[in-house]
């Protein structure tokens, strides 16, 4: 089957028809996925019916899916898959208050994924297997876009500055738990490179993840607030900006290394249910 792309036309993103992920991958159709990821920055295949075990094969077409490091989201059938629901294991849904919730609802803030981490996740699968119809779209921001628009002045303020990621930041801005001294000590905080290049495409982009960043190399942390919030008002401009509104079971594939998502708010009271497979980072973020 030939491989269709049909880009959206807008910042990024295109859909992917021609190929189902039960079927097995060929070398070279694999490397025309992940040129057509490179180009796009995410990629949507729609109508990928899969079971949690194809999913995670599916993400070898990528790369080596990871293990996630905390088992309240981890799904304890296939360690792969980080289940991004407001449904626990046994199929109950969570009330918003429960500590799952509270730590899923930092997605509704923009942020890359595992950026906190030596060496972040470059990319990220998701399937929508019980989607929201009261909102819960998925968000991105094309940040390679963002760098380039990015006037001269604010350029300067970050060129050559390094970013705090850590993860412990989700329990100070989104009231979930607080991680235990084990989970402290597996996650301590990292310096990252405000500007990056991306070692695929070479390309520079802008590198925040807002939920995790509560310091920059040479400011006082207040300013550093503050250049974070403006930073990220001016990514969150809607040109470049591709909002995904979800049928079932689409696949999408996003690459954490040169864009930002978020999840807009949903019903808490109706069940989402998401898949996610992470693919393992390719690597420490190359400083511009
Ligand atoms: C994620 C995430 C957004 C969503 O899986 O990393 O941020 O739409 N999810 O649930
Ligand atoms: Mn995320």
């Amino acid at each position: 089957m030939e491989l269709t792309v049909k880009p959206f036309g807008g910042a990024l993103g295109a859909s992917v028809s021609g190929l189902d992920f039960r079927d097995p991958i060929t070398p070279e159709r694999k490397t025309e996925l992940n040129a057509a990821w490179m180009e796009h920055l995410i990629l949507v295949f729609p109508d990928q019916p899969l079971t949690d075990e194809e999913h995670v094969k599916a993400t070898h077409a990528f790369g080596e899916p990871e293990v996630f490091h905390q088992n309240i989201i981890k799904s304890s059938r296939v360690p792969e898959i980080f289940r991004v629901s407001n449904v626990d294991d046994n199929d109950q849904i969570m009330e918003p208050k429960h500590p799952t919730m509270q730590q899923l609802g930092s997605a509704r803030k923009w942020h890359t994924d595992s950026s906190y981490r030596p060496n972040p996740a470059m990319g990220s699968l998701l399937h929508g297997i019980e989607i929201s119809r009261t909102g819960g779209q998925t968000c991105f921001i094309n940040m390679y876009a963002v760098y380039d628009a990015m006037p001269e002045s604010l350029k300067a303020k970050v060129e050559g500055k390094r970013a705090r990621h850590d993860f412990e930041m989700l329990s100070r801005i989104a009231a979930a738990r607080k991680p235990t001294d084990e989970e402290r000590a597996s996650m301590p905080a990292v310096w990252q490179p405000m500007v990056r290049v991306h070692p695929v495409t070479g390309r520079k982009s802008l590198y925040i993840s807002p939920i995790y960043n509560d310091g920059i190399e040479g400011m006082e942390d207040d300013a550093a607030m503050t250049l974070f919030q403006e930073l990220t008002d001016f990514a969150e401009q809607e040109q470049f900006v591709y909002r995904h509104t979800w049928s079932p079971h689409d696949m999408l594939l996003w690459d954490n290394r040169c864009t930002m998502h978020l999840v807009t708010p949903h019903d808490p009271t109706e069940r989402r249910v998401m898949h996610r497979t992470t693919i393992v980072g390719d690597g420490p973020p190359i400083a511009a």
